[in-house]
């Protein structure tokens, strides 16, 4: 075991994880207790895990958790302090989700292309994100204006 000091959404957590490559997904959600960030392939598939890792998009069940040691770690839960974002106002506004479980990850996987200076067509062409209830469209709507 290896005590390590992460700096998610602002705060600094230390944290016991094992030596053998401990994904940051199970960080976040089971020794932090942030479960907005979801499980969903555990193979870079879905999108559901989705994180920013110094402003960029990282799929946190594959991302080992020591490559997040010096960096800045940002889930769903601090994008914004209120639903502030521009993505978390689209989605809002646009009345993106059903069930909700792939969500924070497309608002994550936006945020990440934003970050990267992406806007409308472009982000949407970008978001491969996977949705069983299938809310492209309304996605497609949000990021329009983004
Ligand atoms: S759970 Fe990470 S991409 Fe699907
Ligand atoms: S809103 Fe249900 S899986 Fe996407």
């Amino acid at each position: 075991m290896s005590t390590l000091n992460l700096n998610v959404n602002g705060q600094i957590h230390s944290v016991n994880v094992s030596d053998n490559g401990m994904p940051l997904l199970w960080v976040l959600r089971d020794l932090i207790g942030l479960t907005g960030t979801k499980y969903g392939c555990g193979i870079e598939v879905c999108g559901a895990c989705t994180v920013l890792v110094d402003g960029q998009r990282e799929h946190s069940c594959v991302f080992d958790v020591g490559s997040a040691v010096g960096k800045k770690v940002v889930t769903i839960e601090g994008l914004s302090p209120d639903c502030s974002h521009p993505a978390q106002k689209a989605w809002i506004a646009n009345q993106v989700p059903q069930c909700g479980y792939c969500q924070p990850g497309m608002v994550m996987t936006v945020a990440g292309a934003m970050n990267a200076g992406h806007h409308g067509s472009e982000i949407a062409s970008e978001v491969k994100n996977l949705c069983v209830c299938g809310t492209y469209q309304r996605i497609k709507q949000a990021v329009a204006g983004l």
